[in-house]
């Protein structure tokens, strides 16, 4: 995907502080620290755009991107961070939960998992809930770079058998290496409608 544009639009809390409901959304989520911020900015090749941080939590809020003025990105907070305090991670669930409910443009999700770790009971149940809800999700599996690629190949297998998902749900990611990223952007361009060449807002999303 070539991108002309990014650009930060607003965070929210609560569906009134959303944009309009009026272009297409892909939206990522996972639990803290595994890449989603991260994953953004190596999406639409900017170093900053979103802000990181070693510290699982940063990311506290629904927050929207606008790219190429013709669909958004959406940032979730991360969840199963003990040390957040448990008021803000009860805030976390709803806030969360609300979106995609009720999110008329929302037409995707990317679930992420940090590739070293094993499939949590809070993952799994997070993917069935999804799956149930008929919303197109994908398992992307972060940090790729922190293994060869032989051994990553082995978890992403492994991690197939845990998951249920074909290979063509799930794919290995890297901000670092940027592994991946195109094979992303082609999802976001199928599951929006909104293709490279001929972004039309009024292709967007099917669900709308
Ligand atoms: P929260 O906002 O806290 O939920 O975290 P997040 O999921 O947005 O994670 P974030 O993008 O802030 O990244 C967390 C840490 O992981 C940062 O120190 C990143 O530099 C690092 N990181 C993210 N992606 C990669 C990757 O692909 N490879 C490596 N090696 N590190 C990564
Ligand atoms: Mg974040």
């Amino acid at each position: 995907m070539h991108i002309r544009s990014a650009e930060f639009v607003t965070s929210a809390v609560k569906p009134e502080q959303y944009p309009p409901a009026d272009l297409p959304e892909v939206a990522f989520l996972g639990r803290s620290n595994v890449g989603k911020s991260s994953m953004i900015n190596c999406l639409v090749q900017r170093k900053n755009l979103v802000k990181t941080s070693q510290q699982p939590g940063k990311t506290q809020l629904v927050n929207f991107f606008a790219v190429n003025g013709h669909l958004r990105l959406v940032d979730l907070p991360g969840f199963g961070y003990a040390k957040v305090p448990k008021a803000v991670q009860q805030q976390w669930g709803p806030m969360i939960e609300t979106y995609i409910e009720n999110r008329p443009t929302l037409c995707g999700l990317f679930l992420l998992m940090d590739i070293r770790r094993e499939v949590q009971e809070e993952e799994g149940r997070l993917l069935q809930w999804l799956m149930d809800r008929g919303l197109p999700v994908r398992l992307v599996l972060t940090k790729a770079d922190k293994f060869s690629r032989s051994a990553a190949l082995g978890r992403q297998k492994a991690l197939m058998r845990q998951t249920g998902l074909e290979a063509e749900n799930l794919v290995m990611f890297s901000a670092k290496t940027h592994q991946g990223r195109e094979e992303v952007w082609s999802w976001i361009s199928s599951m929006t409608g909104v293709a490279e060449t001929r972004p039309q807002k009024e292709e967007a999303c099917k669900s709308f």
